[in-house]
């Protein structure tokens, strides 16, 4: 049984039909990557799932388990995180303390998650100058990678990442997507972007979002390989990857 399955999903936000039937799943120990252009419902997905946004119809089931419906601290409490689009960081805090805040489901000591936190930045050196500190100013990247490090201190079974490399150089897209090379030893996650290029390069299988609904599924080289596909939703980059 997958970790997160996903059927018939529709979601609206009035009038509008962000989701139209959405059928998808995550298998255990894996990253999936959803793809698809601006509006296609990439975050609306992945709200319904964290409980941000409520499905009009459709199921969403958990280590086989319905939450749909649910609230966020409920389903943050069974085991997903969600780091959302555009890196919120609170400026009267430390980063420390932000990344902190992500444990807030959690009952372990408070020596413990401290120790957690400090172990952080390993993964993310970047920001271990600022660990402390109070006034800090972070470029995008330094404040994407204290909105994943704060996701992760949840220990979620399943890491929900929306666009990480969204407005970021290049060279910091990189470094997020192997921060995102090293969280898939331990942890499963579903990742949205726009950049199929980099979103498919860390993914053991990707979905193509249109409007409201999946287009297409496929292993990362089975999508990059047909090309009349690659062309249409992908960017045109037909042979790259
Ligand atoms: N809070 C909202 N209120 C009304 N419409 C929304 C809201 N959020 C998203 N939408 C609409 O839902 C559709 C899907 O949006 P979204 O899930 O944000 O797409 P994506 O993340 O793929 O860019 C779009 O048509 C968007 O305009
Ligand atoms: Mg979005």
């Amino acid at each position: 049984m997958a970790l997160l399955d996903i059927r018939d999903l529709v979601v609206r936000y009035g009038e509008i039909e962000a989701l139209r039937g959405v059928s998808f799943s995550v298998e255990q120990g894996k990253v999936v990557t959803l793809l698809g252009a601006n509006g296609a419902g990439k975050s609306t997905t992945l709200r319904a799932i964290s409980g941000l946004a409520k499905p009009a119809a459709g199921e969403i089931l958990f280590d086989g388990k319905s939450i749909a419906g649910l609230g966020p601290e409920a389903i943050v409490r069974l085991g997903i995180s969600h780091v959302p689009e555009g890196r919120r960081v609170f400026p009267g805090l430390t980063v420390k303390e932000n990344i902190m805040l992500g444990a807030s489901n959690r009952r372990a000591p408070k020596k413990q998650l401290s120790d957690e936190a400090d172990a952080m930045f390993d993964l993310f050196p970047d920001i271990r100058a600022f660990s402390n500190a109070l006034g800090w100013t972070l470029s995008g990247g330094q404040l994407q990678m204290v909105a994943v490090a704060r996701g992760l201190m949840a220990k979620p079974k399943l890491l929900l990442l929306d666009e990480p490399s969204l407005g970021l150089a290049p060279v910091i897209v990189q470094a997020v997507f192997r921060i995102i090379s090293e969280i898939r030893r331990t942890t499963t996650v579903l990742l949205v972007e726009q950049n199929a290029r980099m979103g498919l390069s860390v993914a053991d299988y990707g979905y193509v979002l249109e409007t409201g609904r999946i287009v297409l599924g496929g292993k990362p080289d089975e999508l990059w390989g047909n090309e009349a596909i690659a062309a249409a939703y992908l960017g045109g980059h037909a042979k790259a990857g």
